[in-house]
């Protein structure tokens, strides 16, 4: 099968485009052909091992220490079940699937992938029947993420949320999370994300190239730092006495649940996701480019076996 491996830290250029061999399914295994995949913020992370200093010694013990254990990258997926071990029972041929790949030993910048029906840190569903391949692929990461923390946050209907960084993969499912719940939603972005920020639902838009977001009212129940790129100490300046910050530099998990969550969201046309640009596994070095610029717009798309 083509695969995209790298055995070194680095540069994009590490990425290499290989024949690599089509993994066999385990009896707890099924084999995915895979339609689509993406190119996370956390790939590029991977790739370059850029990790906060508190984080490098213990991301590279579990990530490899002097060069990566898992040679294919990419996290999410989604594509079509094509055989299965004897032990699968909820799955069956021909389902089409999405989902992540969370700690396995294959990643999704590949046709094929092997993946367990569960396990404890990643998590597999049938996809959403009314969007395609290449949109529910990148849906699992960012959308779960956003879940996870404005629950965390315990949202209310009616409450005021501020999320900084709206146009990136997360912040694109956090404004639109936020409204879903009820929330009256001001997004922060660049002046050219400002427009796509209020069609995914934002009630209002900051420019944070014009405008300095903790000005504003004291008036805010929750900030969502959707990119790591503000602080609390200026987030607390906006928020109620007893309003809450979050910041996608909490420890996440990946739950079933919101996976279904997400799935049932998505056929209701409450949650569409936001996609910058395709590519195809042959571009991957420019795809992870454009990635570590920090200016891709909601999610960048990987079309496999087309
Ligand atoms: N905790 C978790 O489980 C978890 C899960 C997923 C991701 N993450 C982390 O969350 C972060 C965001 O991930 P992502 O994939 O959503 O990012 P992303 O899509 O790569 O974010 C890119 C967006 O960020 C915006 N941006 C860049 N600098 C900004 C600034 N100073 N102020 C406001 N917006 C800015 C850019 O918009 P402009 O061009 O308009 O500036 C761009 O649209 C990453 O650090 C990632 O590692 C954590």
């Amino acid at each position: 099968m083509k695969a995209i491996i790298y055995t070194k830290y680095g540069a994009p250029e590490v990425l290499n485009l290989t024949e690599y061999e089509k993994p066999v399914p385990k009896d707890n295994e099924m084999l995915i052909k895979i339609h689509a995949a993406s190119v996370t913020s956390g790939d590029v992370r991977l790739r370059a091992s850029d990790f906060p200093p508190l984080f490098w010694l213990p991301a590279r013990l579990i990530f490899g220490l002097f060069k990566p254990k898992k040679k294919i990258l990419g996290h999410e997926l989604a594509g079509v079940v094509e055989a299965i071990g004897k032990d699968i029972t909820k799955f069956k041929v021909g389902d089409e699937v999405f989902g992540t790949t969370t700690m396995l030993k294959g990643g999704s910048y590949a046709e094929y992938v092997c993946l367990p029906q569960e396990w404890k840190q990643g998590v597999v569903a049938l996809k959403p029947t009314n969007l395609n391949f290449k949109e529910s692929a990148v849906l699992p990461i960012g959308a779960m993420t956003a879940l996870f923390l404005l629950e965390k946050a315990k949202i209310q209907q009616g409450q005021k949320v501020l999320v900084y960084g709206a146009s990136g993969s997360v912040g694109t499912y956090a404004v639109q999370l936020a409204a879903h719940f009820g929330a009256s939603v001001t997004g922060v972005c660049s002046t050219s994300n400002l427009d796509m920020a209020k069609s995914i639902g934002a009630d209002s838009v900051i420019d944070y190239t014009q405008q300095d977001y903790s000005l504003l009212d004291n008036d805010f129940d929750i900030v969502f730092d959707a990119v790591g790129k503000t602080s609390k100490s200026k987030a607390k300046k906006i928020l109620k006495k007893d309003g809450v910050f979050i910041s996608i530099s909490t420890m996440t998990a990946e739950k079933d649940e919101h996976l279904l969550t997400i799935k049932d969201l998505a056929e209701k046309g409450v949650l569409k996701p936001v996609i910058d640009r395709y590519c195809a596994l042959e571009d991957m070095v420019e795809a992870h480019r454009y990635v570590d610029s920090g200016r891709k717009k909601g999610n960048l798309v990987i079309e496999i076996n087309k």
